[in-house]
């Protein structure tokens, strides 16, 4: 089950975290893996880790908030069968003190980032006769958090992203779904505590694990499961989906 092989999969932000987790559990289930990185360095280093263990990659340096770009490495990829739109940013803030600079910043990466692949990926994915794309959202698409207004829109559109993509390309056998997960324990994580809550990073490490009613942050593997699941011939009913993944966060804090 759950078989990858002969499937070329795309997952941007592949050099980190949940992503480099997606990128390492596709490869070892017979995927062709690309990884697309803003840090091309970490990119070629879980290709590495990937070819040592045996599997195939690639890693292309790219900013996907940079359209033209994205383009040319898509067409150098060659048709693809997965996409993973899972590269994203973090921002701390409400709708008063968030700058217009950081505003655009969040947007330009997280929802233009992900237009941007699936703007290049469609035409493949259709040359193809079928495909699967899984975009990484966010509980914070979901329920109010306190001090997350760009990130948190930014997550609401890859939400209404994913619903559009599954219902426009239904009859062309492309499967659209999105994963919530809740606190994931990964570099992004580690970097938004450092840069926000500088000298209370512990503190807020511990409270941000226990705001999940399961009482830890996940782990990027768990989530690379579940994306190994929805890309999976065996997730062939399931499309226009949005699956939480996130310790009981949304239904059982109460
Ligand atoms: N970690 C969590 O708790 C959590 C929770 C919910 C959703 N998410 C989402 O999951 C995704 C991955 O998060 P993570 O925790 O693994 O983050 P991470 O910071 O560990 O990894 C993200 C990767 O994306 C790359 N990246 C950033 N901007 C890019 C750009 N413009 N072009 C190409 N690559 C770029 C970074 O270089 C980095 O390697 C993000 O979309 C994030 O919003 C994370």
């Amino acid at each position: 089950m759950f078989n990858l092989a002969g499937k070329k999969a795309v997952i941007t932000g592949g050099g980190s975290g949940i992503g480099k987790a997606i990128a390492l559990t596709f490869a070892q289930q017979g995927a062709e893996v690309h990884i697309l990185e803003l840090n091309a360095t970490a990119g070629e280093q879980v290709v590495a880790e990937i070819q040592q263990a045996g599997g195939q990659a690639t890693a292309h340096g790219a900013d996907i908030s940079q359209q033209a770009q994205v383009v040319t490495i898509f067409q150098a990829i060659g048709p693809l069968d997965i996409l993973i739109n899972n590269a994203g940013i973090a921002h701390v803030g409400n709708a008063e003190n968030t700058s217009e600079e950081d505003f655009d910043r969040v947007y330009s990466v997280n929802v233009k980032g992900a237009y941007n692949c699936l703007y290049a990926a469609l035409p493949q994915l259709k040359a193809r006769t079928g495909g699967v794309i899984v975009n990484m959202a966010s509980i914070a698409a979901h329920v109010g958090l306190t001090d997350r207004f760009a990130y948190s829109m930014s997550k609401g559109a890859i939400f209404a992203m994913t619903l559009s993509v599954a219902r426009d390309y239904l009859a062309h056998n492309i499967r659209c779904n999105s994963i919530s997960p809740a606190r994931v324990h990964t570099p992004f994580v580690d970097g938004f505590i450092a840069k926000n809550y500088q000298g209370q990073e512990q503190e807020i490490f511990d409270k941000l694990s226990r705001s999940q009613p399961i009482g830890r942050m996940g782990t990027p593997s768990e989530v690379a499961a579940l994306a190994l699941y929805l890309c999976s011939d065996e997730a062939g009913f399931i499309t226009g989906c949005d699956y939480p993944l996130d310790g009981g966060f949304i239904k059982l804090n109460n």
